[in-house]
């Protein structure tokens, strides 16, 4: 694959013969990435590790939300055995290693640690599988980024009311204490929730994912605080119990497309695409970047339209109070997941029921020349990536940026030598490359979603990201690369090294 850039072997680079050198940058051709840039790959908890029972595990709510009812999964699909990552860790450790990967970012299942949700019990052999998966990437030279919480809550937990209470908030701050302790002395990368937006619009409005609710325009609000509290809670306690010796970064991963006006002349558009990045990124990242409260465009477009459906009461959109912990500054990096673009113009989903649809009033359009990659939604926009970055630095007060997800999935036939793939690659790291270069933002990192074929979501096993082709149908499940895999990999050896010849 030609990744678009080059590397350069000039003489003032004097290297042994088959030394392992870190190349120079060289400006203006988009290969500006620091020598300790992370080159990596995801994975969650319960997308790739099966095991669902094992060893004391106790449920979470997609365990329950697969299990209970038909019709909420693809083919009535569940992650119970899924790539059997808990079994079979030393096969993704191989797939890492050929993949040449600097870092890898996994998430723990909070049920598989503490199966009622709560310290009160410890599954031992929860602690005992992460800690080999800790160990053995290190001892492999990999830095593990790992996530607390993705998608995946104790059903204990959920029983009692989940994230729409404020009870979460000392649970899940006991969680991630107990992780940052037993774990802290090897993992210096955390992400404490990932994509809160997703737990909430999609848990708790839409209802496609677990816990399955759909509670239009309320509790999507007050999950997506209780996460923010939350965060900050365990962002806070890593900052005065585990920094001083562990000296670790934490941060939570917010998701959001790139989103310009449908016209860019026209005001309507203007207006709306603001309203739009303020329901998206705004929603989480303003609190903990900009402000410590939510985007002013995102609390009047709310207001106004419980007003205008005369829905009484407070505002759905809660406030932060002075009990609440300071959320403002409690990221030590921004971890983003891009995946995609949108062009808006105003237009809710019907602008007569209460949703955050109809409050954010911004309808999302797909270029017609934008490719879709497998699934619908997602649209291959990978210069998308470079203008949401520059708007980071910009808006957000420049901070350091890993990109913790991106990716291209495959639906239908299976394409090994998945070209399209490939090109999507090539042409997002050069974005990336670009945005460092040429606009200054501090990216240092990228990983690509997801380093396996696996469960996703609600589309079970029919769309697959992997960079690692998944057999779902042998007992073994074998791992398979994709040729994108191996351009990936190729990347990352021509960015990060050049063997040197005398
Ligand atoms: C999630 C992943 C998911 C990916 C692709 C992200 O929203 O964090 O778990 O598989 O998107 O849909």
């Amino acid at each position: 694959m030609s990744t678009g850039v080059h590397v350069t072997q000039t003489s003032h680079l004097r290297c042994n013969r088959y030394r392992t050198c870190v190349l120079s940058c060289v400006p203006g051709r988009g290969n500006m990435f620091p020598p300790d840039f992370a080159w990596g790959a995801a994975t969650a908890a319960h997308q790739i590790e099966g095991g669902w029972q094992a060893d004391g595990k106790g449920p979470s709510i997609w365990d329950t939300f697969c299990h209970q009812e038909k019709g909420r999964v693809f083919g009535e699909q569940n992650g119970d055995v899924s790539c059997n990552s808990y079994e079979l860790w030393e096969k993704d450790l191989e797939c890492i290693q050929q993949l040449g990967l600097t870092h890898y970012r996994l998430s723990l299942s909070w049920a598989r640690l503490l199966p009622d949700g709560t310290t009160r019990h410890v599954n031992q052999k929860g602690v005992q599988y992460y800690n080999k998966v800790i160990d053995d990437l290190l001892s492999c030279n990999v830095s593990p980024m790992i996530t607390l919480y993705h998608f995946d809550l104790p059903q204990a937990l959920q029983d009692q009311g989940g994230w729409k209470s404020q009870e979460i908030v000392p649970l899940f701050d006991s969680y991630a204490r107990f992780c940052f302790q037993t774990f802290g002395d090897r993992v210096k990368l955390w992400i404490t929730i990932n994509e809160p937006y997703v737990c909430a619009k999609l848990g708790h409005e839409d209802g496609i994912h677990a816990p399955g609710l759909k509670e239009a325009g309320i509790s999507a609000y007050l999950v997506g605080h209780n996460m923010l509290r939350a965060h900050a809670t365990a962002w806070h306690s890593y900052d005065s119990f585990y920094r001083p010796k562990q000296k670790g970064a934490v941060s939570l991963a917010i998701n959001s497309d790139w989103f310009e006006p449908l016209d860019p002349g026209c005001k309507e558009d203007i207006a709306a695409t603001e309203r739009d990045l303020a329901f998206t990124l705004g929603w989480f990242a303003w609190p903990v970047f900009v402000t410590g409260d939510y985007p002013e465009t995102m609390r009047s477009a709310i207001d106004s339209q419980s007003e205008k459906l005369g829905y009484g009461g407070s505002s759905r959109l809660p406030s932060f109070s002075k009990d609440d912990p300071t959320v403002l500054g409690t990221a030590d990096f921004f971890a983003l997941n891009y995946y995609t673009s949108r062009k808006v113009k105003p237009g809710g989903d019907s602008g007569q029921m209460l949703g955050i649809k109809s409050d954010r009033n911004a309808e999302e359009v797909l270029d017609p020349s934008w490719p879709i990659s497998g699934v619908s939604w997602l649209a291959v926009v990978p210069s998308g990536l470079r203008k949401l970055l520059k708007y980071i630095k910009d808006t957000l007060n420049n901070p350091a940026v890993y990109i913790t997800e991106n990716g291209f999935s495959q639906v239908g036939p299976l394409q090994m030598e998945d070209v399209e793939r490939c090109e999507f690659y090539k042409d997002t790291i050069f974005e990336v490359g670009k945005a460092i270069e040429e606009d200054g933002v501090d990216v240092r990192g990228y990983f690509a979603w997801s380093l396996l074929d696996n469960f996703e979501w609600a589309d079970g096993f029919s769309v697959r990201f992997g960079l690692f082709h998944v057999d779902f149908s042998d007992a073994k499940r074998s791992r398979t690369i994709y040729r994108s895999g191996q351009e990936y990999a190729k990347t990352i050896v021509k960015y990060k090294r050049a063997i040197c010849v005398q």
